[in-house]
């Protein structure tokens, strides 16, 4: 039975800055930011925003009234979680009005939170074949104003519902995985912000790459040959680059310069979004979807990462119909509306947050999912209808 990805959506905030504006601010070159970081926009939630809202947002692109009925789990992969106990997954349930018989809770492993809901949702398809599983990667990436990680943050989220005779991604059931317990990145319970060992990580990063590729190729006798496209975790663009940048040199150059190609159309919507965290694998499976030559059956590897520290690696298989169950248009139109703000109005909304009891925090709602309100410190979500 083919198990994979059926549908796909994905929400970006409407507000961005302009890395270069945001370069001259800092007194920094901004080539080091659009070429060095490999960045040129970056997403900012509103004060109304935040995981859940986002989730719900994505959510609704995929779920219908041809599928509502069906979905039997709904997993949250986030790193930006609202609440300590209850998962974001309740209020999918609640707003987007899934049935009461489904399964439904959040996963953190920083980045890799989407990927192992993902192979969750895979073995939940192949335990219950008429069913289906809806995956929701939702994060906003936070280091702080002026700190070294700030052009890494962005906001997002991407939606994956996954069944049986998929219409977008067919997994092969193929896949590597680690876990070493690395100081990398982390964001203690009392922090808004992220701390993060940026250099270390991109080596902890590179060395899982190169460790679970020699590990794929040996277990199922594989070469890149075998493969198309590799998507990596972009939490900033030149950082999956780093990781591809180890086969060249070491694969004819031919094939290096057709996967650096493909890696170019997979970047292109994270270098205007930047940071989803753990969707940004799979914001960079949506760009390759929408801006890459695709071949029809393409083969595809993807390296999934999440700080602290897991990886995996899997194959999976494009289905050569996709463009009918991908909404390329509504995505373009999406990234195309939004709107730039200044510098200082980003500082302003990163700065603010909605107190609890505080009823007129919230105003100039226009997203369909909002924050209405935090009362007994409890977190309100409506739907403008
Ligand atoms: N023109 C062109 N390029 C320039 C330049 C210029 N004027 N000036 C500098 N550069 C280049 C540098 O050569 C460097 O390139 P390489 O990486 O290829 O060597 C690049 O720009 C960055 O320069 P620096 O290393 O000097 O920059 P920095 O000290 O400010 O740090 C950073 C960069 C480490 C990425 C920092 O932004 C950071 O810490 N970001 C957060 C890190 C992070 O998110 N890590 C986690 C990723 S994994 C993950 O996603 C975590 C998870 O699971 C949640």
């Amino acid at each position: 039975m083919d198990i994979g990805i059926d549908r796909l959506g994905f929400y970006v905030p409407q507000k961005y800055i302009d890395l270069v504006e945001l370069a001259n601010e800092r007194d920094v070159d901004p080539n080091k930011f659009t070429i060095g970081i490999g960045q040129s926009k970056q997403a900012v939630p509103d004060l109304y925003q935040d995981a859940v809202t986002m989730a719900l947002e994505s959510a609704d692109q995929v779920v219908n009234e041809d599928n509502r009925e069906d979905i039997g789990l709904v997993i949250v992969g986030t790193e930006s979680s609202v609440d300590e106990s209850k998962a974001s997954a309740t209020y999918l349930v609640d707003l987007l009005d899934l049935p009461e018989d489904v399964r439904a809770f959040e996963i953190k492993e920083a980045c890799y939170g989407a990927t192992a809901g993902l192979q969750m949702a895979y073995n939940f398809v192949a335990m219950n074949p008429d069913k289906k599983a809806l995956v929701v990667a939702s994060d906003i990436a936070r280091y702080g104003i002026n700190t070294p990680g700030e052009v890494t943050q962005g906001a997002g989220s991407v939606a994956m519902l996954i069944s049986k005779d998929p219409h977008i991604l067919k997994l092969d059931n193929k896949s590597v995985y680690m876990t070493r317990n690395v100081g990398d990145f982390w964001r203690p319970v009392f922090s808004k912000t992220a701390f993060a060992r940026g250099k270390y990580s991109n080596e902890v990063y590179v060395d899982f790459f190169k460790t679970l590729w020699e590990k794929f190729q040996t277990k199922y006798d594989m070469t890149v040959q075998d493969f198309d496209t590799m998507l990596f975790h972009i939490p900033y663009t030149k950082m999956g680059l780093k990781a591809l940048r180890t086969l060249d040199g070491n694969i004819p150059d031919a094939k290096y310069k057709e996967l650096e190609e493909h890696y170019q159309s997979s970047i292109e919507i994270s270098r205007n979004v930047g940071n989803l965290y753990t969707g940004s694998l799979y914001l960079g499976l949506i760009s390759y979807l929408i801006n890459g030559d695709v071949k029809p059956n393409e083969h595809l590897m993807l390296f999934s990462y999440g700080s602290g520290a897991v990886g995996e690696i899997y194959s999976a298989e494009i289905k050569s119909d996709y463009k009918k169950y991908l909404d390329i248009e509504y995505i373009k139109k999406e990234l195309n509306d939004r709107k730039k703000i200044s510098i200082s109005d980003y500082e302003d909304i990163f700065e603010k947050e909605v107190e609890n009891g505080d009823v007129t925090a919230i105003s100039d709602v226009h997203d369909k999912f909002y924050l209405s309100e935090i009362k007994e410190n409890e977190r309100l979500y409506k739907k403008l209808e």
